[in-house]
């Protein structure tokens, strides 16, 4: 454990000396794009320092799939996610982005809203108190709206159990006192939805396109703007100039849909032209995925996870030099850094007696110890 959060500490310092000196680097996805960009003037405070200010972080969980013929371990493993999980990491946020339910027929052919399903997300929502807890944003993927004749039918389950319950996109901000940070979801489910196999592709009309443009502006204040939705950009249908062109002003879009193509493609991330990150997260379904994601002195990092594997570790300072949105992050603050931050939970004994509590805190390594431990040791 120890060696493990040295390495990837070490890992993480090369990635910070990389940053210095490719600071105009787009590691990911290919070249960078010809376009000229405005580069924002240069913000290099607050700088990530020795204080637990300035930084919070969320979850995405995707493609849950309750079932009511299938596996009832996703649902016994959501309700441990929405306790457990969530009471030790605390996030301040969860992005829930689609197919919440599998609504297929007993023989897996088919499809149909399958009221059951709904009601056993509904009811794990309830028992574990999750809304309470956090704020918990949860969206329609295909699955959701088989067969569903339009969005009044009694069918949209959606609208009766989900947390959200609202057709269509949304903008929410998440408020502290360092910062404002949009949440805007896409919604390109069908409507009306047609039966399996044929909503694959989701889409977006003009007048959706419109309001999202709209979402995008009023976000423009904020500090950092994170899209979700639940197809991939490469499976939504969009009129001109397209989604990715209109999702331009976000860090990051994260989203679901692909289940890692059945284990061909164990990560689904990329960038758009534009500079977006596009971070598709695993399925709960089969694989028990999950993301962390941190906004730390306005730094964006984030993890993939396995549910039920401990320990969660997420370095928010260095971030991952792969992972740059120089557009949006001011990375200079890295070089200003005074910290490596680590969000980890720790096992504290709150009383005399044997009572441990696991929390999820930002743990803070001044640089010069980093220092002074390399150069002891090596
Ligand atoms: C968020 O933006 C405001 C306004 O630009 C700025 O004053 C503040 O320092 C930013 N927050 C962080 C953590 O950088
Ligand atoms: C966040 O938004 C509110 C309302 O628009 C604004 O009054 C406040 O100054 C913003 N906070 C920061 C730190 O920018
Ligand atoms: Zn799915």
């Amino acid at each position: 454990m120890a060696v493990v959060l040295a390495v990837r500490v070490v890992a993480g310092l090369a990635a910070a000396a990389l940053v210095t000196l490719l600071l105009e680097h787009y590691g990911l996805a290919g070249s960078p794009p010809p376009l000229p960009r405005l580069r924002p003037p240069p913000r290099p405070q607050p700088a990530p320092g020795g204080g637990h200010r300035n930084i919070f972080w969320g979850l995405q969980i995707s493609d849950i799939h309750l079932s009511r013929f299938r596996d009832p371990g996703r649902a016994v493993d959501l309700e441990k996610f929405c306790s457990e999980t969530i009471d030790i990491i605390q996030p301040a946020l969860v992005l829930a982005t689609g197919d919440l339910t599998d609504a297929k027929t007993k023989e897996q052919l088919g499809s149909r809203q399958q009221e059951v399903e709904w009601q056993t997300y509904h009811g794990i929502l309830k028992k574990t108190k999750v809304l309470e807890k956090t704020k918990w944003l949860d969206i329609k993927g295909n699955h959701d709206v088989y067969n569903i004749p339009s969005l009044d039918s009694v069918k949209n389950y959606y609208r009766k159990y989900s947390a959200v319950r609202w057709d269509g996109s949304f903008h929410y901000v998440h408020t502290t006192p360092y910062g404002n940070y949009s949440f805007i979801s896409v919604d390109a489910t069908k409507n009306p939805g047609p039966k399996r196999p044929y909503n694959f592709f989701g889409i977006l009309d003009e007048k959706q396109m419109k309001e999202l443009l709209l979402l995008a502006t009023e976000s423009s204040w904020s500090n950092h703007t994170i899209w979700f939705g639940h197809y991939t950009t490469s499976t939504i249908l969009s009129p001109s100039p397209g989604i990715r062109t209109i999702m331009s002003s976000a860090t990051a879009y994260l989203c679901g849909h692909l289940h890692t193509l059945g284990g061909l493609m164990p990560v689904l991330h990329t960038r758009h032209f534009q500079g977006t990150l596009e971070l598709e997260v695993g399925d709960w379904k089969d694989n028990r995925r999950y993301r962390i994601f941190a906004f730390d002195h306005d730094l964006f990092s984030f993890a993939d996870l396995t549910f039920g594997k401990w320990p969660v570790v997420l370095i928010t300072n260095p971030k991952s030099l792969l992972y740059t949105c120089a557009k949006h992050e001011p990375l200079e603050r890295i070089l200003h850094s005074t910290h490596i931050r680590i969000l980890l939970e720790e096992v504290r004994r709150f009383t005399t007696y044997f009572l441990f509590k696991r929390t999820f805190i930002s743990h803070l390594i001044p640089w010069h110890h980093l220092f002074s431990l390399l150069t002891t040791t090596l």
